[in-house]
């Protein structure tokens, strides 16, 4: 009788001790904090989705009287110029430490960097 109450003990601890809560995807998935996250079916803009995040990396030094004042990035109009004339979206995906890399001091978040290529593919439209 002990033997058996022992072993139902056992039994029952090994099934409730694996929480089946913690997925592979829980443990591997880094957290994304303050990123827009685009819908892959709704279409990327720049005020959902790629402004705030030109604002946190970019106008530091692009906008008026900054390092690179010349080429600002405080409107939709000059993102979005950046990118048809200045290769905004080619300088964005260049390796930390690769010549002409923005932000300078280094890549962006993949999600970021995702984000601002989605809004291409889109259309770069502006709402
Ligand atoms: C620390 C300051 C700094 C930050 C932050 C920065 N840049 Fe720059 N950026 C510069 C400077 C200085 C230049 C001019 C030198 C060069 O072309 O590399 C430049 C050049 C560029 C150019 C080429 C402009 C042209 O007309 O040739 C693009 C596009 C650009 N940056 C985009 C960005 C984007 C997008 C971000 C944010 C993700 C960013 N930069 C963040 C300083 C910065």
């Amino acid at each position: 009788m002990k033997k058996l109450i022992i072993m139902t003990i056992l039994v029952a601890a090994a099934f409730t001790s694996c929480s089946d809560s913690d997925t592979y995807q829980d443990i591997e998935t880094p957290p994304v904090t303050g990123t827009p996250d685009p819908d892959p079916v709704v279409a990327a803009t720049y005020s959902k989705n790629v402004k705030s995040i030109i604002d946190a990396n970019c106008i530091g030094c692009h906008q008026t009287g900054r390092s690179a004042g010349f080429r600002p990035l405080t409107t939709y109009a000059e993102v979005k110029n950046a990118v048809e004339n200045a290769g905004l979206l080619n300088r964005i995906q260049l390796q930390t430490g690769q010549q002409g890399i923005m932000p300078q001091a280094g890549r962006m978040s993949q999600a970021n960097i995702d984000a601002i290529v989605k809004w291409n593919t889109d259309g770069l439209k502006e709402n």
